[in-house]
């Protein structure tokens, strides 16, 4: 009689036990869609791009997307499953390996400019959330040319994999979301002359991105500087700008600060990273948009 029950008791366990384990995994596939669709925007970088910049339908996380700065030449990696040209046959400890160290299964050093350094501070839980995603996204067969780089590259040591801070900790939760996740300061730092983020300036702006000779993107001042930065800003003014790509004048910004992707981003982690943004010490910079930029994002300059 009581091996009966105990044994019902087992058979009931292992009954319950699949829903669960289904509802874990579709929890980190939801996590990982918002991850990468949302504030981490792998496909700002990964996605295929037509010559005007948008993104072409059904490419999805192909790659191909070419960025020739002065110290390298890339095409952005095929990061759907395909087995032959993408990250199909990779395990998920080596595609984690790439996010976090930018290191490939062969060797090979992946950036810059991949903002490895962002992803080497993600969680453990985010980070394998991203790949169960990655694995489920259309595979799209789609070669993509070699990368080249003028300068030594070094991986990232391995990551601790710490979790996030608890959300209810605002500014630490945004500053999660803007240092391991979203890349913000990647973008919006500018470098010493040796070619490193200036940490004395940091989210100062001011930095040229050049997807191309002649075509260069210069970053704002995202610092709580009153006069060069966002000290006089609202937050609705800073939510606008990086979720509609619309300056506090009403202008246009211009790629490639990611704001379709950020539009995705929740109520609460986009309060998350205004209230840590604003926590950003001040750096009086004055940035001048590329001549490119005032004349494809036409604006207050
Ligand atoms: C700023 C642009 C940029 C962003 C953002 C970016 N990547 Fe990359 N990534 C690259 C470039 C460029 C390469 C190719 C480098 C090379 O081949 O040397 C690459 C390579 C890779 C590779 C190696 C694939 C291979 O076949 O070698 C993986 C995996 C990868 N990225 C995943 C991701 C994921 C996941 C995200 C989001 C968490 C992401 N990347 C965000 C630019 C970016
Ligand atoms: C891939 C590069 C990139 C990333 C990532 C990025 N930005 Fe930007 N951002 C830019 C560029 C370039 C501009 C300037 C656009 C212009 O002037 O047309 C800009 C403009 C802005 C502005 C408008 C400021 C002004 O004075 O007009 C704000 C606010 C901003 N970014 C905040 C952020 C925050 C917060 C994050 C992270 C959540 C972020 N950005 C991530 C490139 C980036």
């Amino acid at each position: 009689m009581k091996l009966t029950v105990v044994l019902a008791a087992v058979a009931g366990l292992a009954l319950v036990s699949i829903p669960a384990r289904a509802q874990d995994q579709d929890a980190l596939l939801k996590r990982g869609a918002y991850l990468v669709n949302g504030p981490v925007a792998c496909g700002n970088c990964h996605n295929a791009r037509a010559e005007d910049l948008s993104f072409i339908p059904g490419k999805e996380f192909s790659g191909g997307f070419h960025i020739q700065e002065e110290i390298f030449d890339v095409y952005t990696a095929n990061i759907t499953p395909d087995p032959d040209t993408g990250i199909g046959t990779w395990t998920d400890e080596q595609i984690i390996t790439a996010i976090r160290e930018g290191k490939t299964p062969d060797g090979r050093i992946i950036w810059p400019p991949m903002a490895v350094p962002t992803y080497n501070n993600m969680s453990d839980d985010d980070v394998k959330a991203i790949v169960a995603y990655l694995r489920t996204v259309p595979a799209v067969h789609n070669e993509v040319p070699e990368s080249t780089y003028k300068i030594p590259q070094q991986a990232m040591p391995p990551a601790k994999g710490a979790p996030a801070p608890d959300p209810s900790d605002k500014v630490a939760y945004g500053g999660y979301i803007v240092t391991a996740l979203a890349h913000c300061f990647e973008c919006h730092t500018p470098f010493t002359p040796e070619g490193m983020p200036d940490m004395t300036k940091v989210g100062a702006g001011g930095f040229p991105i050049q997807l191309a000779p002649g075509i260069v993107f210069v970053s704002a001042n995202i610092t709580s500087d009153p006069e060069t930065g966002l000290g006089n800003w609202t937050d609705d003014e800073i939510k606008k700008a990086i979720v509609d790509g619309a300056s506090k004048d009403g202008h246009a910004l211009s790629p490639p600060m990611p704001f379709s992707f950020f539009k995705n981003m929740t109520p609460e982690d986009l309060d998350a990273v205004v209230a840590y943004v604003r926590t950003i010490p001040p750096v009086v910079n004055k940035v001048e948009r590329s001549d490119f930029q005032k004349k494809a994002f036409p604006g207050a300059g």
